[in-house]
């Protein structure tokens, strides 16, 4: 993918639907009884996963366009799939199937791609076998054989690792334990399970306690099937709030962007160092926070907070937006350090290496931390860039390249497909 530098970015902008959200409705529909009806389901490949699984355990589903109408088979009525389940890129698919896979009577195997394959499920093996599920797998990846068990013993887990998908997969493996199943959680991290099993008709409990937050579910609980509207992905959008803000000049309009507080830090930070950037029309849709977003570029990028250095539990609602901050960091006087941020190295690339690496190319100042880095503010030069196979580095460069004086070559560009798609032709269509 070849990106030429912009002047600035002018236009309304249709984001595809929440990646995280998506996902949620697709598995959680599948657990009720009755037929939802999913508008503005996101086109990601990753989300095509969850549905291509749910297919081949037995669940109907019809997508007219960017709806998806699924049947609802109940918490236990899944088929035995005949063929491994393959979930592609997805972490998300693969540890939240394994929790409902978990609790079934039938075996089951999850596969993934090569990167997924490298990625940790400890983290997942550790608890559902603690509910007295077997699972298989050599090193703790992927491939995972899970003998399901019919009721899962229901436990108390004490998350280790800051992950919603570690919470949303204790906690659907839970609506098939045999009692109370919790999860404490020190580190906030999105809470779109909890909001949409609500949704649903599940009684979600939530204590806030000095040492964190327990969040428990019944193993009597049940779902019932009710329609939902899938906020535009926050995610995606940031890749424009952080070109727009960049490019003096850019007047950029974002519809109904899901602005859940989990979520949102990146409209908070990218304000704190000084972009414009306005809420409109917040309302809720689904049990989350929705509202429009209208960006201007005025070139004066400065921290307003004490320091240009971010850490502790602003990181986990950040995770998914530092490949983009890394971008804007050499764009803001004083430049930005990003800490306490290892998860990164175990996303769909080495995060923290992909970043460094590319910006190094582009002739931007940086440093690299197991747990971050620090980029200063750089005159980006174009290059020829790898996506590392990670779709939010191909996206992140793109950007970049638009700041950057001549041509900047991204190679494997095409993984933005797996949550956005129509992103390249999007940038191109906004970008003067
Ligand atoms: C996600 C949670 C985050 C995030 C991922 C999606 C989710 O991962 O990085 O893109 O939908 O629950 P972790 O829970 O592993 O931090």
């Amino acid at each position: 993918m070849k990106i030429q530098p912009a002047t600035n970015l002018q236009g309304t902008i249709n984001l595809p639907g929440d990646k995280s959200i998506s996902h949620r409705a697709a598995l959680f529909s599948a657990l009720a009884t009755g037929e939802t009806r999913i508008e503005n389901f996101a086109t990601s490949a990753d989300c095509a996963s969850t549905l291509s699984c749910l297919e081949q355990l037995g669940v109907e589903i019809r997508r007219e366009n960017s709806t998806v109408f699924v049947k609802g088979v109940g918490k236990t009525g899944f088929k035995e799939a005949e063929n491994a389940l393959d979930c592609g890129n997805s972490g998300t698919t693969m540890r939240l199937l394994a929790g409902i896979l978990a609790g079934q009577s039938f075996d089951s195997v999850l596969t993934g791609d090569e990167s997924l394959s490298v990625r940790p499920m400890k983290r997942v093996i550790e608890p559902l076998s603690q509910m007295n599920a077997r699972i298989e797998a050599s090193e703790n990846h992927a491939p995972l054989r899970i003998f399901g068990k019919n009721p899962l013993k229901a436990i108390s887990f004490e998350a280790k690792v800051a992950s919603a998908q570690v919470k949303s997969c204790v906690l659907l493996a839970g609506l098939n334990g045999d009692g109370e199943t919790s999860v404490l959680e020190k580190t906030p991290t999105r809470d779109h399970t909890e909001r949409m099993l609500r949704w649903f008709g599940v009684d979600v409990e939530e204590t806030e306690r000095e040492d964190g937050k327990l969040i428990a579910v019944q193993g009597a609980a049940s779902l019932t099937a009710k329609d939902l509207l899938v906020p535009s992905d926050v995610s995606s959008a940031a890749f424009f709030l952080v070109a727009a803000a960049c490019l003096k000049g850019s007047e950029i309009v974002l519809p109904n962007v899901g602005l859940n507080p989990t979520r949102n830090a990146i409209v908070e930070v990218l304000k704190d160092f000084g972009a414009e950037i306005e809420v409109l029309n917040l309302t809720e849709i689904g049990n989350e926070p929705i509202g429009d977003l209208r960006v201007s570029g005025n070139g004066n990028l400065r921290s307003k907070l004490a320091s240009n250095v971010l850490r502790g539990k602003i990181i986990a609602n950040l995770i998914d937006e530092i490949p983009i901050l890394a971008v804007f960091g050499t764009q803001i006087e004083g430049g930005l350090e990003i800490r306490e941020a290892a998860e990164l190295r175990v996303k769909e690339s080495d995060r923290i290496r992909s970043v460094v690496e590319n910006l190094r190319k582009m002739n931007a100042r940086v440093e690299e931390f197991e747990d971050g880095f620090k980029v200063e503010k750089s005159e980006l030069k174009g290059a020829s860039v790898e996506s590392f196979g990670d779709h939010r580095i191909a996206m992140a460069f793109a950007v970049a390249a638009l700041f950057a004086t001549g041509e900047t070559q991204i190679a494997d560009a095409e993984c933005a497909a797996v949550s956005f798609p129509a992103f390249f032709e999007t940038l191109r269509s906004v970008s003067k």
